[in-house]
């Protein structure tokens, strides 16, 4: 069987974080939607082409490019395995459409787990977030400095702020959260598949309290 647990939260909720650390831990695969169309933007793929005016407005991509990802992911994906989804579904029509492509490829949803943080932690962590444009590897200048200031811990690169982590672009990115994503919730809550998880400790708190849903 495969198994995917989605991870809801705002926009520097600790997502990405989270299921990174707990993925390593448990031999999980970690799916990020955001970074898989980075890296297409990066790459100049007709995804990436279609992705990239909306990513750096801080609005959502088009439905059917991430259904494309989406259902290769998981036909390419071997049986048995669990998928954290991290950032998909982001809406209720994603939410739907993911029931369907789990069910056509032999996957259920078998959790939602929602990163719940203050919206003042929100904007502390994504304002201080920093990321590697080579490795992909992340860090904050506070809960997760590198070793050396602005140089990538992984690989030596020159750290840098994220596209999209401009006061102005985070303020939107927040409004489509509450206007498009937080229906979602409601959707894994009547599905009786939601599990609240209190984000608002340390990476390391967080991601134990992660891993213990996980493995209930
Ligand atoms: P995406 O990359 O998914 O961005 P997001 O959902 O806005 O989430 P973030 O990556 O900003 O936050 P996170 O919760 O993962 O936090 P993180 O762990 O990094 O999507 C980007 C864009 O792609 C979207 O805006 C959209 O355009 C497009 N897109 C993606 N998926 C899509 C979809 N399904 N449909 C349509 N469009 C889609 O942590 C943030 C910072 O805080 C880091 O610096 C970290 O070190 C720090 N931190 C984390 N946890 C803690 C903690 N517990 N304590 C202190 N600091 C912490």
């Amino acid at each position: 069987m495969k198994n995917i647990v989605v991870f809801l939260g705002a926009p520097g909720a600790g997502k990405g974080t989270a299921a990174a650390a707990v993925a390593a831990r448990t031999g999980a695969r970690h799916v990020s939607t955001g970074a898989m169309l980075r890296d297409a933007v990066a790459r100049g793929t007709p995804a990436g082409l279609e992705a990239k005016g909306h990513m750096e407005s801080g609005g959502l991509v088009p439905d059917e490019v991430l259904y494309r990802m989406i259902a290769e992911l998981l036909a390419e994906t071997p049986d048995p395995a669990t998928l954290f989804f991290d950032g998909f579904p982001r809406n209720e029509a994603q939410a739907e459409k993911l029931e369907q492509l789990a069910a056509e490829s032999g996957a259920t949803v078998a959790s939602a787990l929602l990163l719940d943080v203050s919206r003042e932690a929100l904007l502390e962590r994504l304002g201080g977030r920093r990321v590697c444009p080579k490795c992909g590897a992340g860090f904050h200048v506070k809960s997760l400095p590198p070793k050396v200031d602005g140089v990538c811990d992984a690989c030596g690169a020159a750290l840098v702020v994220r596209a999209d982590d401009r006061p102005e672009t985070i303020a939107h990115r927040l409004e489509v959260y509450e206007s498009a994503t937080a229906p979602v919730i409601g959707f894994y809550e009547r599905a009786g598949k939601l599990r609240r998880v209190d984000a608002s400790g340390s990476a390391a708190e967080v991601a134990a309290l992660v891993e213990a849903e996980v493995s209930r």
